[in-house]
């Protein structure tokens, strides 16, 4: 699937009114089959922009067009056919704690189910063997028949990206894959999404902290600032001057270290794919 922003402008749900766009005037194309990794400070606006990209937040002005529609003007059975075709990963995974770690991956499959075909899934696991295959990518084999609330954040990080692999979406968004996880199992895992998104001609979009991992494995980069793309080049030519304007005044990020005052992990946040 291609993507597309014309002059998008995004506001934070949470914004108070009055306060400045947190997305401003973003002009972004994304061809079918593309690996993007959107690198940039806290509070940039990476996780508002893939909100944006996967239809779960309205641009303010400007236009998002998905394989050349809208789905802000399309009527709810079209709506309902592109919202299975995306697929959002949220940094902290939203999985029930009680809920075993099969189940959690196959519901990688409930945007593109009807409705009784998804009920029906969530008592039955109708197809363990895949589910089986995408774990086991993942190096969690072992944790199938595993409940959610006894995996470490590291592991349910994973089983996160597990699901992307159970999703037939042809785009996929997905917002600090590696957040949780340390650097040998971050870069494995890297390489099963994007080999996997290659396999199956998808589009990736990925927001990434750790930006060594995004030049050495994404072939296109764009750098977020304040809200703005600062930078979108092929990784050899971001270079160090530009990562360091990007990265001015917050350092630490780029460099890897503890930030002096570390920001509280954030709760699991409800995914809201709806676009009315
Ligand atoms: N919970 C919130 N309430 C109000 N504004 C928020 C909230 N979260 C983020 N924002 C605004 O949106 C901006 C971008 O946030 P976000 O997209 O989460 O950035 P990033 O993912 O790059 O860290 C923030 O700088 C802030 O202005
Ligand atoms: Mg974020």
């Amino acid at each position: 699937m291609k993507a597309a922003l014309q002059a998008a402008t995004a506001r934070h749900p949470a914004a108070r009114p009055g306060t400045p766009p947190t997305l401003r005037g973003l002009e972004l194309q994304v061809a079918a089959g593309e690996q993007v990794a959107v690198i940039g400070p806290s509070g940039a606006g990476k996780t508002t922009l893939l909100q944006l990209l996967a239809g779960a937040l309205p641009p303010s002005a400007g236009v998002l067009q998905l394989d050349g529609q809208s789905p802000w003007h399309l009527p709810r059975t079209e709506l309902q056919r592109l919202r299975g075709r995306l697929f959002l990963a949220p940094q902290v995974p939203p999985l029930p704690p009680r809920q075993r770690v099969v189940t959690s991956v196959l519901a990688g499959r409930l945007p593109a189910m009807g409705t009784w075909q998804s009920l029906r899934s969530l008592f039955y696991p109708v197809d363990i063997p895949a589910a089986f295959e995408a774990l086991d990518r993942f190096d969690l084999a072992d944790k199938l028949f595993e409940r959610v609330d006894r995996l470490s954040g590291g592991e349910r990080q994973r089983v996160g990206l597990a699901r992307a692999l159970l999703s037939p979406a042809s785009l996929w968004l997905i917002d600090e894959p590696l957040s949780a996880l340390d650097p040998t199992r971050a870069s494995q895992a890297i390489d099963t999404l994007l080999s996997a998104a290659r396999e199956r001609g998808t589009t990736l979009v990925a927001t990434l902290h750790q930006v060594d991992v995004a030049l050495a494995h994404f072939p296109r980069i764009v750098g977020l600032r304040d809200g703005a793309i600062a930078f979108d080049l092929p990784a050899a030519q971001v270079g160090r001057e530009r990562l360091a304007a990007l990265y001015a005044q917050h350092e630490h990020e780029l460099t890897g270290q503890a930030p002096e005052s570390p920001e509280p992990v954030q709760a699991p946040q409800p995914v809201v794919m709806h676009c009315r």
